[in-house]
């Protein structure tokens, strides 16, 4: 095979791993625990994420075992506390405790201001969701996990902020939430995308 077509081929193979990526959500894990190699490759890959000035803007948090399920506790919690009864839904309040029986593993995604970094905020936002982004592409070539990002379970309350220890200068932009999938669903809907391009 000539080097061109070698080099073809890779390109194709990075088309197929971005073009399907999809987020997979904690109602189709299994439950089974993954092997935290996993979560280390995906952690590793993030570190990977441009970043102005090679600040490294970003914290992960792993939570597993009894610490996912105290943070279960505490985003269930956190849900009651902050709703008020007349928008309270069992339900929803039910499903997150019962993501305890279906997520692996949890990662916290954080931004880290250092008061010594000359960087404007929205840049380092922006390296950490390349960060994530890196972690989505690691997923997708794994055929039996899956994972999203969350902004929910909490992320924007300060008790969860206290929770996870976080400090003064760091806020939590979500999780990347992972689990176990018997059969990985790849399809998606994407908008053309020449609706979404100008040219000057
Ligand atoms: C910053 C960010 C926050 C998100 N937060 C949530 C969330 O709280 N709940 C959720 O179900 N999906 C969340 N998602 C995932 C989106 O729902 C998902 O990317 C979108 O449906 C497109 O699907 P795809 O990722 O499979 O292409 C989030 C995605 C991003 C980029």
């Amino acid at each position: 095979m000539s080097l061109y077509t070698q080099l073809l081929n890779i390109v194709k193979e990075i088309n197929e791993i971005i073009r399907s990526r999809r987020s997979i959500f904690p109602k189709e894990f299994t439950g089974k625990i993954l092997d935290d190699g996993i979560i280390d490759n995906l952690l590793l890959n993030a570190n990977y994420a441009p970043n102005h000035k090679s600040n490294y803007p970003w914290r992960f948090v792993v939570i597993k075992d009894l610490a996912l399920n105290n943070w279960l506790d505490k985003a269930a919690e956190l849900y009651r506390v902050s709703t008020h009864q007349d928008k309270f839904k069992q339900d929803k309040f039910d499903k997150i405790l019962a993501y305890k029986h279906q997520i692996s593993h949890s990662i916290a995604i954080v931004l880290h201001r250092d008061s010594l970094d000359s960087t404007i905020e929205r840049e380092d936002i922006c390296a950490v969701a390349c960060g994530v982004q890196n972690m989505y592409l690691t997923l997708s070539v794994y055929p039996n996990v899956g994972g999203y990002w969350s902004t929910g379970l909490g992320t924007y309350d300060s008790l969860m902020h206290e929770f996870l220890h976080l400090e003064e200068n760091e806020s939590l932009m979500g999780y990347f939430v992972v689990g176990h999938v018997e059969l990985k669903r790849t399809d998606g809907h994407k908008r053309d995308f020449n609706k979404f391009v100008r040219h000057l």
